[in-house]
């Protein structure tokens, strides 16, 4: 297992490659299996989780070509998915096992679907439940985690009502409503990040907002009378992997960096509002729309942050974001709390508790609570380098990565690698960047 070791930095300067959007580049692929002929989608993510989801659909009978970022998908319709021989291994990824879940439940064949030991620890019952009022066939260890064995039958419209925001839950529902007799609606209790809904319609499903109600209609029996159409799409660049490069060139005056071709789609940019009332320099330039999902540049300097409290209906909204803001708190003026994010505890790892062990390894004056943490901000003292352990979590390795360029002394990052889960080269774009 690879270490890194962080080096304190002056500043970072210079534009980021960003990696695709991991949560497009896994519905796209999913739609590109299902739709009839070859989707060519460019700029595709490297993460680990997306090769995941290839895999996995290269192994239900799509042709994957995959040529640098740009991946080829062949599908041969909604009713072309053939059985694997073998079981599908979603990784350690939570979006390729619920999304196929969806899919898998209304096919003619059985799946099983496992995945890494983190991913086997992660509650499925909040798919299982609503795909078994659909009629779906699946059964769990101790009916909530994986393997999945997957019986595909014929499904049932359902009306929805989530009793969790999680864009997860409503996108497996959306994809097992294409494979169910009438319409299927969903009703989130908060906005999650509607890509779903988006591809659907790009690729040529019939999806109808209301609100937060989201119907999709059935593609039909038999040889389907609905149809998908395989398309041609540009991936924009992952806000959340953007979000360790804000957060670095905040914390230094002299930073200057850009991030070009982002998507700033406004279910994910509750980040950068997070972080404008922080007091963080971050500019959107030329926002253009792409396939129904928005990209543009951001430029980034550094500020004097002030830190505060995110609680509420943002939670969903920045889910992915807070390992990132909580590793920011020792360097802010009032430090950060978070508040009703219990959902941190059953992510890649109990984020919560690593978010914790790693900040007091470095010295911070934390607080853990069931659903957050508290963590003090400048006046507790700057944080030394320390040894990092991120249980296996890229999110955690890339955060404390941040944290650690402008502490006193090095900082290791056990298991580094492990950050290829979301974004492959982050360690070789932050030593890049940063000037020392
Ligand atoms: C994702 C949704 C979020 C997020 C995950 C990706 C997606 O999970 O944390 O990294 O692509 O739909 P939940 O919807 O379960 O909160």
């Amino acid at each position: 297992m690879k270490k890194e070791i962080i080096q304190p930095v002056k500043y970072l300067t210079g534009a980021v490659e960003l990696p695709g959007d991991k949560s497009i580049s896994h519905r796209y692929a999913m739609l590109a299996a299902l739709a009839e002929g070859t989707s060519e989608l460019r700029h595709f993510s490297a993460a680990a989780d997306c090769r995941s989801t290839l895999d996995c659909i290269s192994a239900l009978g799509a042709d994957v070509k995959t040529d640098n970022d740009t991946v080829r998908v062949t599908g041969h319709g909604p009713r072309g998915l053939k059985s694997s021989w073998r079981a599908l291994d979603a990784g350690n990824s939570g979006t390729t096992m619920r999304l196929l879940a969806g899919i898998l439940a209304g096919q003619n064949f059985s799946s099983k679907l496992t995945g890494d030991d983190s991913l086997r620890k992660r509650p499925m019952k909040r798919v299982i439940a609503p795909l078994r009022e659909m009629g779906a066939d699946i059964r769990g260890r101790e009916d909530n985690f994986a393997p999945l064995d997957i019986r595909g039958t014929k499904l049932s419209a359902i009306n929805y009502k989530m009793p969790m925001a999680s864009a997860q839950v409503k996108s497996a529902l959306l994809l097992a409503g294409l494979f169910a007799e009438g319409v299927t609606s969903v009703t989130e209790p908060a906005r999650t990040r509607d890509h779903t809904e988006l591809a659907l319609e790009e690729f040529g499903a019939s999806v109808e907002k209301n609100g937060r109600t989201i119907r999709v209609n059935g593609l039909g029996a038999g040889s389907c009378s609905g149809k998908l159409t395989a398309k041609s799409l540009d991936v924009p660049g992952d806000l959340s992997s953007a979000v360790f490069f804000l957060a670095a060139a905040s914390l230094f005056p002299d930073s200057n960096v850009l991030l070009h071709n982002v998507g700033l789609n406004p279910t994910r940019t509750a980040i950068l509002d997070v972080f404008a009332e922080m007091g963080a320099s971050n500019q959107m330039l030329g926002l253009k729309s792409s396939q129904g999902e928005i990209i543009g540049d951001l430029a980034v300097k550094g500020a004097s942050l002030k830190g505060g409290v995110i609680a509420g209906e943002r939670i969903p909204l920045v889910i992915d974001e807070l390992p990132m803001l909580a590793a920011l708190g020792p360097y802010t003026e009032e430090g950060i709390e978070i508040r009703d994010a219990a959902e941190l505890r059953v992510k890649e790892s109990d984020r919560i508790a690593a978010l914790a062990e790693n900040l007091r390894r470095m010295g911070a004056s934390v607080e853990e609570r069931p659903d957050g943490l508290k963590v003090a901000g400048r006046a507790a003292g700057k944080l030394r380098g320390a040894e990092i352990e991120p249980r296996g979590d890229h999110r955690i390795a890339m955060a404390f990565a941040v944290a650690g360029l402008a502490a006193e002394g090095n900082t290791v990052i056990r298991d580094a690698d492990c950050a290829g889960v979301s974004f492959p080269t982050f360690f070789a774009e932050l030593n890049r960047l940063a000037e020392r």
